[in-house]
């Protein structure tokens, strides 16, 4: 097992900023994984889990042991007529799973063709995009204790699953390193077209007959024309969540602003898109220097390139601070500082 230090993080961060980590350490089994957590020369040295780095905002070094978990695998647990139960390593890279799902004829993951990041962070934050959710296909997910190095499984319900949510992120924050889940997948697709692009997109490209692939295919469109590629862009995706807000306060703002989108989630409140308001708040488009606001997807903040992570911290409070005094809503980030 190799500790590195003083290690640029540079290519291990969608936002592809500069931050150096004090040490270093990628790890491709659960046992390495172990080894490190009760080392005892690192005990004292906080932690910091870096996974595909696809969610993450560097804004200074990271004065601390940075772990990077790669364990690889997909494996078949059972199957029957209807379904295919895989065990997938944390480190597999996300959308390589959807593609190898596509090719197999497993369905479920499709719609979250191209999210970036790898199947680790997936049930971190409930990755989800045009009406799926990975919570929808998650049956368990392994984590190893940060304290005592034991492994633990956690069932679904255990994860406690909301939008962009899970107990990763809320009573059990930094204290487990996921290492793989079991997904249940579909043999018999069921398809999820009712997201409106997907419709359109699928309509454009004459697919007659639904498949996995087709909807893959329609997903990977529609991502492609709307959202950077972080290869060539350095972004996160959403920067912000979608607010949800009450139902009266909704209705307040349509009088205002009559094109303003909204979906019903749970009686008496509605969700509305983010971007949306920061595109009505002027910020589409904008640019300062190396960073800004992408052009076709005001939710995404974008580094063109040498960017500093303080700066696009900066420029998020700024478009928090302007949707709060228009709008009177408060948004909240998707995306985790450091
Ligand atoms: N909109 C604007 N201006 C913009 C962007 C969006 O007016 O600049 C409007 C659109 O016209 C549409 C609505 O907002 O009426 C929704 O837009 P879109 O379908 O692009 O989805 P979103 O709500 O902005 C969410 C997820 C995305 C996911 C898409 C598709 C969140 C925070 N984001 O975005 O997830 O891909 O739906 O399901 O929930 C991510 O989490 O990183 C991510 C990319």
């Amino acid at each position: 097992m190799e500790i590195r230090q003083h290690v640029s993080l540079r290519h291990l961060n969608t936002f592809g900023l500069e931050s150096e980590a004090r040490y270093f350490a990628e790890l491709a089994s659960e046992d390495d994984l172990r080894t490190l957590l009760v080392h005892p020369d690192y005990l004292s040295v906080p932690r910091f889990i870096l996974g595909g780095g696809s969610n993450v905002l560097l804004t200074q070094n990271v004065n601390a042991l940075v772990i990077h978990p790669n364990i690889k695998g997909i494996e078949v647990l059972e199957e029957d007529d209807s379904y295919i139960w895989l065990q997938v390593g944390g480190g597999e890279v996300w959308h390589e799973l959807v593609m190898y799902c596509v090719r197999k004829g497993y369905a479920g993951i499709e719609n979250l063709s191209l999210i970036p990041g790898t199947v680790g962070a997936a049930p971190m934050q409930n990755i989800g995009a045009y009406g799926v959710e990975v919570k929808d296909v998650i049956e368990k997910v392994y984590a190893l204790s940060m304290k005592t190095g034991l492994r633990r499984e956690f069932s679904n319900a255990e994860c406690q699953f909301g939008y962009r949510e899970s107990i990763f992120k809320k009573e059990l924050k930094d204290q487990y390193i996921i290492t793989g889940v079991v997904m249940k997948l579909h043999k018999k697709p069921e398809f999820h077209v009712g997201y409106g692009d997907i419709q359109k997109t699928l309509e454009e490209m004459n697919v007659t007959e639904l498949s996995i692939r087709a909807v893959s295919d329609a997903v990977i469109h529609i991502r492609q024309s709307k959202l950077p590629d972080p290869a060539k862009i350095g972004n996160a995706g959403s920067f912000f969540k979608n607010p949800e807000i009450e139902q009266t306060q909704y209705d307040a703002l349509k009088n205002v602003y009559p094109t303003l989108p909204g979906y019903p989630t749970v009686p008496g409140w509605i969700k509305v898109p983010a971007g949306w308001l920061i595109e009505q708040a002027g910020w589409k488009g904008f640019r300062d220097g190396a960073i800004g606001v992408h052009e076709r997807q005001a939710l995404v903040l974008v580094n063109y390139g040498g960017g500093k992570g303080e700066d696009i911290k900066a420029l998020s409070e700024k478009i928090k601070q302007s949707v709060a005094n228009q709008f009177g809503i408060s948004l909240s980030t998707e995306v985790n500082f450091v």
